[in-house]
């Protein structure tokens, strides 16, 4: 009996080939937003198998709607988007997608940094909109990167990776971590930090860690003040871990020297949202893992995990066991 599954977004043809080719494919692709919570709620109860993305939210009282379902497949390396112990308990298997977005996500980090280090957003601006009168001494003029120093908070795959790019360019990296990691600071020449030393010294402050009841909120007011003025946050994991209020107010009063953000607690963020006023910030639409290839590896790898999980086959990756 080919088993059902629900896919929540178009997704690459060859993805979806391979989807049809194994199970009984149902997906909601009329357009590219979210799939209504009704429909979500209808289909849940009655196929194998979900493949959803992290703009779903799969809570318990979706969850308690489900009758057959085996697993759940989220196209992304973060699963807070979903209650783990709610499907735990109903026996659903959860999957998520670590490894194939590393590079690209460190990228994109790295990125992000350089940008809002060298106000690329702003002098882009500054030249299409006709301001760019003469060169200038003192024009647009930002933080160097070559040489500074580099905190990363969450030493995880993606910390680990953006860790190297840091050192090619000759920054000294510290990190914070849940558990220190002795071995990664052989291999990659690191330093290890509480949180409190690493924000104090830190030129470049990234948060790379996953979004948790402890990491809620764990960039504040306190943390914020301990920054060097001329020190920039870069967050790239989920918006949740920063508290934007506090954030705001760091900013606007020079306390810290700039944010590049990519995560928002609320996406897509409201364009009337107060940190979207300040020019001291890079925000980008959450892209972090948005190469071709990757997004690509990420649905084909997600598209494994649903089909192993329909048909007693141990998906790869399963983060609630
Ligand atoms: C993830 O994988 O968790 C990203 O945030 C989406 O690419």
């Amino acid at each position: 009996m080919r088993r059902k599954v629900f896919v929540t977004r178009r997704l690459p043809a060859e993805v979806l080939d391979f989807i049809a080719a194994n199970c009984e494919l149902r997906i909601w692709d009329q357009e590219d937003i979210p799939v209504p919570r009704a429909l979500l709620e209808q289909e849940i109860a009655d196929v194998d198998g979900l493949f959803c993305l992290i703009t779903e939210n799969i809570d318990r009282e979706l969850l308690r709607r489900a009758q057959h379902l085996k697993v759940i497949s989220n196209m992304a390396v973060g699963f807070n988007n979903i209650d783990i112990q709610a499907a735990t308990q109903q026996g659903i298997l959860v999957t998520n997608t670590p490894g194939v977005l590393t590079e690209t996500t460190a990228d994109l980090t790295f990125a992000l940094l350089l940008a809002t280090a060298r106000r690329l957003a702003e002098a882009s601006n500054v030249l299409r909109s006709g301001d760019w009168k003469t060169w200038s001494p003192m024009m647009l003029t930002g933080q160097d990167i070559f040489g500074a120093t580099l905190g990363i908070i969450g030493m995880g795959r993606i910390g680990e990776a953006v860790a190297k790019r840091g050192k090619g360019f000759s920054m000294d990296v510290l990190y914070c971590n849940r558990t220190r990691k002795r071995d990664v600071e052989e291999t990659l020449g690191v330093r290890y930090a509480e949180l409190e030393q690493l924000l104090r010294e830190s030129d470049f402050v990234c948060v790379l860690a996953p979004y948790t009841s402890e990491t809620k909120g764990l960039i504040g007011k306190k943390e914020l003040a301990l920054m060097k003025s001329s020190a920039i946050l870069i967050n790239t994991a989920r918006g949740g871990i920063v508290d934007e209020q506090a954030l705001y107010e760091a900013l606007k009063s020079g306390e810290i020297w700039a944010a590049g953000l990519d995560v928002f607690e609320t996406e897509p963020i409201p364009l009337e949202h107060p940190l979207l006023q300040l020019p001291n910030v890079v925000a980008i639409p959450h892209i972090g893992s948005a190469s071709i290839k990757t997004r690509t590896a990420m649905a084909q790898m997600a598209a494994n995990h649903l089909v192993q999980g329909v048909t007693g086959r141990i998906p790869q990756h399963i983060v609630n066991r």
